[in-house]
This record gives C-alpha cells, sequence and structure tokens, in this order.
C-alpha cells in the first residue's frame, strides 16, 4: 500500500504528499511541503479536516464514542484514578508511582496560596464580574508574580505548571466568595485537592464546613472527565499562544477565554439557563424542540452536539449515572432534571437529531452536577477549565518539546479589493 497521496490541480501538475498514519490507524495527508511547492495552500474553515500537530496525549474516535488519555480509557481513569494521578499521566505520559504520584501532590499542595497583592486585584472587580473574567485575569496576572525564576527554561514551565495547578482552585474560589460578598477562605493544605477547593467555596469563618465525601468524590470524577479532550477550541488556543513562546500564565489564561464561549465550556453554564427558560415558559419542550430547528430562529439545544462526537459522548454516559447517584444520595428532586430528561428524550426520538447525530454531550449533565453542589451557574465553566488546565499544560508542554515547532501561523484567501484608492476626507460622500 502506498504512504503517499497525489493531488492534481487546475494548473496541471501533480503533486506527492506523504499520507501519515497514526497509532489509531487515522490517516492525514501531509501537506506541509504544498505551498512551497505548488503556491497552493488547503483551505478548511473550523479545521474540521486539519490536523495542526502530531499528539501522544489524547485519542478519541467520535464515531464509537471512545476517549483515552495516554491510551488509557477515560471509563477506567474514572474509576479508579485520582484527578491529580490523572493529571501526571496527561502532563508527563505515564501513570505515577506511589512515591512520584505522593511527590507530586504534596508540590502542589505547597503551592496553593496567592500572594496578598494578588488577593488585592479583587477588590477592583465589581461583585457581578463573571467568575471567568476574574480567573482568566488572576492568571494572566501571575505572569507578574513570577518573573525571574532560575532554571532552564523547561524547569520554569514545571514550576510554573505546578502553581497554576495550586493557585487556580484558590483563584476560582476566591472569584465566588467576592461574588456573594463573603470573606476569602485561604488554602488548607491538611486538605486533598478537591476538598481544598469545596472548603475554599464554601466554608466560612463562623462555623465549620463539613465536607461530603460524596461531593468531593462526585467533583473528581468530573474534573477527570474535563481534563483533556485534543485539540479542542481552548487546547488549540493554549497551542499556538505557546507557540509565540508566552509564558505559561499567558497561555493558560487565553485557554480560560477561548473556553468561555458558549460553543465550547460556557454550554454548560447555557444548559442550566435554557432549561430555566423552558421552565418559566411553562416546563413544555415542544416548543423548544421546534425552534432548535429552526435555523431562523438563532437557537440551539445547549448540551446537544459536537464537533467530534457523532455518536454518543462516552463522558455524557459516565457524568449520566454520576448525576442520578449523586441527586439520589442528596435527596435532591430537580424540576429542571425532569424538564432535561423530557428534553432529551423527545430531542432522540427526533429526526432532525437523529440525522445530524446530535447526541447530549457531558455539559448536558455536568450543570446540574453542579447546581447540586451548589456551584452557582455562571460558576460552571469555571469548573470546566479546573478539569481543563492539566490538558493544557500537557498540550503546551507537548509543543514547547517538539524539536520541530514553529511558530503557529495560519494561511488565509484574500477576498477584499486588490487594490482601493485612499480618498481624502472630504471627498468622501
Ligand atoms: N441544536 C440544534 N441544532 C444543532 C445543534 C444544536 N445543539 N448543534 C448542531 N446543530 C445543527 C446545525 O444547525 C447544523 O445543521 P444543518 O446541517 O442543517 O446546517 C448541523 O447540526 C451541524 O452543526 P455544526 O454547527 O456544523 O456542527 P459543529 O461541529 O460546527 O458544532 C457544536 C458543534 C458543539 C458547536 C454544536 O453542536 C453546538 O453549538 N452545540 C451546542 C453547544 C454545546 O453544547 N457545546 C458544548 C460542546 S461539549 C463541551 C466542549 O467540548 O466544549
Amino acid at each position: 500500500m502506498t504512504d503517499t497521496a497525489e493531488l492534481k490541480l487546475d494548473n496541471g501538475e501533480t503533486y506527492e504528499l506523504p499520507v501519515i498514519t497514526g497509532s489509531a490507524g487515522e490517516k492525514a495527508v501531509d501537506v506541509t511541503s504544498l505551498r512551497g511547492s505548488s503556491k497552493y495552500i488547503t483551505l478548511d474553515p473550523g479545521y474540521g479536516n486539519t490536523g495542526s500537530c502530531l499528539s501522544a496525549i489524547t485519542f478519541i474516535d467520535g464515531e464509537k464514542g471512545v476517549l483515552r488519555y495516554r491510551g488509557i480509557p477515560i471509563e477506567t481513569l474514572a474509576e479508579k484514578a485520582s484527578f491529580l494521578e490523572t493529571s501526571y499521566l496527561l502532563i508527563n505520559g505515564r501513570l505515577p508511582n506511589k512515591t512520584e504520584l505522593e511527590n507530586f501532590q504534596s508540590e502542589i499542595t505547597i503551592h496553593t496560596m496567592l500572594y496578598e497583592d494578588v488577593k488585592s486585584f479583587y477588590d477592583g472587580f465589581p461583585r457581578d464580574a463573571h467568575p471567568m473574567a476574574i480567573l482568566a485575569s488572576v492568571v494572566c496576572s501571575l505572569s507578574a508574580f513570577y518573573q525571574d525564576e532560575e532554571g532552564s527554561p523547561e524547569e520554569v514551565s514545571y514550576l510554573n505548571s505546578i502553581r497554576l495547578m495550586a493557585k487556580l482552585p484558590t483563584i476560582a474560589a476566591w472569584a465566588y466568595k467576592k461574588s456573594v460578598g463573603h470573606p476569602f477562605v485561604y488554602p488548607n493544605n491538611s486538605l486533598s485537592y478537591c476538598e481544598n477547593f469545596l472548603y475554599m467555596m464554601f466554608g466560612l469563618p463562623v462555623e465549620e464546613y463539613e465536607i461530603d465525601p460524596l461531593l468531593v468524590e462526585v467533583l473528581d470524577t468530573l474534573l477527570i472527565l474535563h481534563a483533556d479532550h485534543e485539540q479542542n477550541c481552548s487546547t488549540s488556543t493554549v497551542r499556538i499562544v505557546r507557540s509565540s513562546m508566552a509564558n505559561m500564565f499567558a497561555c493558560i489564561a487565553s485557554g480560560i477565554c477561548a473556553l468561555w464561549g458558549s460553543r465550547h465550556g460556557g454550554a454548560n453554564q447555557r444548559v442550566i439557563e435554557m432549561l430555566q427558560r423552558i421552565r418559566e415558559d411553562g416546563g413544555g419542550t415542544k416548543k423548544f424542540i421546534e425552534m432548535a430547528k429552526d435555523r431562523e430562529s438563532g437557537f440551539r439545544l445547549m448540551g446537544f452536539g459536537h464537533r467530534v462526537y457523532k455518536n454518543f459522548d462516552p463522558r455524557a454516559l459516565i457524568i449520566k449515572d454520576k448525576c442520578a447517584e449523586l441527586l439520589n444520595k442528596l435527596k435532591v428532586s430537580d424540576p429542571l432534571l425532569d424538564i432535561a430528561r423530557e428534553l432529551q428524550e423527545a430531542a432522540l426520538a427526533d429526526d432532525y437529531f437523529a440525522e445530524r447525530k446530535l447526541y447530549p454531550n457531558v455539559d448536558f449533565y455536568s450543570g446540574i452536577i453542579y447546581r447540586a453542589m451548589g456551584i452557582p451557574v455562571n460558576a460552571f465553566t469555571v469548573m470546566f477549565a479546573l478539569g481543563r488546565l492539566p490538558g493544557w499544560i500537557a498540550h503546551a508542554k507537548e509543543y514547547t518539546e517538539d524539536p520541530k515547532n514553529r511558530i503557529g501561523r495560519p494561511r488565509q484567501i484574500y477576498t477584499g479589493p486588490e487594490q482601493a484608492e485612499y480618498v481624502p476626507i472630504e471627498d468622501r460622500g
């Protein structure tokens, strides 16, 4: 079998291009040399057919609903591993042994505090600031605090990655405290990663906060499910920002900004808002299904569809069960959950959604869980960011370690006027 592809262009020339095969058999036509030899570029708005890199971190088979981190199925990790163990796996490429995991955990634990000067930044934000705005700004501002580190660039990046893993929960919890006008709770380093986050979120100086082990367990699973998803919008953003050699804080802040949008991480907030809207409208789902099918309406069923998964989202299956378990144990009866169930059934039975292979994605359920945990709706995307952080770090690291890396710089096809005249302002109509 040939490992090249032939491309015949309208200039009559034929170009031979290498075909690259991934470890799971997926194929790519390598067009790296195309422009140099032919002056043609490839055009792929939305990058649905474009591989931007070779990566050994995460494998997805969207048709079969497969997701693996470093070869390990997401179902196994969700059942057996912790979030920090999964983070180590993503960042370092293999599972840690006991000592390595302990060292990783304690390295992260000792960096959980923020400079007091950082704390004062929060005073400048309005009470109703979106927590993603705070998260991105504070993460980026950490660059100002860690400027002249000793060591090789790899060592500095690693230390800053540890700092990010350690401090993001503190930054996130304080954004919440700011929004409710409560005093900030400092991290307690005798607690685990997820315990500490819940403690900083919901603890108060006036009373003991009892950490529910079930919440810790569910949160840990949710973070694992979100930990990486190969070249999605935010991860590609992190990689491209890293390609300019920006520092780790700037790279991760850019990932947070990209995640914020409603077609990406912001969808979990939009799911709850949509369910609330349906409830306020009387609870009937039919009207909303019809609206989602009508392109002119501009309305989409939030939490449905995925660029890659055209069968089911394996994360959604895992989380769906966890969601039911949590609501049962917490004895939460949430009317939005009933609407969500009805909406899901109606959409799955509808040809429009079947033909377009639109299934519930992870965000359809994560919002319901966060709601049950007491996390405010506008902080849902922050929770996604906490989970996605090790994936972003792993991709920034992989990019940096690639000896062939180049700055990310896509091309375009220009469609504006070829030449235009400058008309003096007084002569313009
Ligand atoms: N509701 C109604 N119609 C939809 C939806 C939806 N949620 N998603 C896609 N479609 C339709 C779309 O209108 C198009 O129809 P047509 O063929 O008639 O033009 C067709 O399905 C294909 O849609 P697309 O926009 O080309 O698909 P995409 O791969 O570019 O978009 C998506 C993927 C996730 C942005 C999109 O499905 C969507 O907007 N979903 C709602 C937002 C959401 O839940 N996002 C979270 C994704 S999971 C978390 C993450 O990884 O970030």
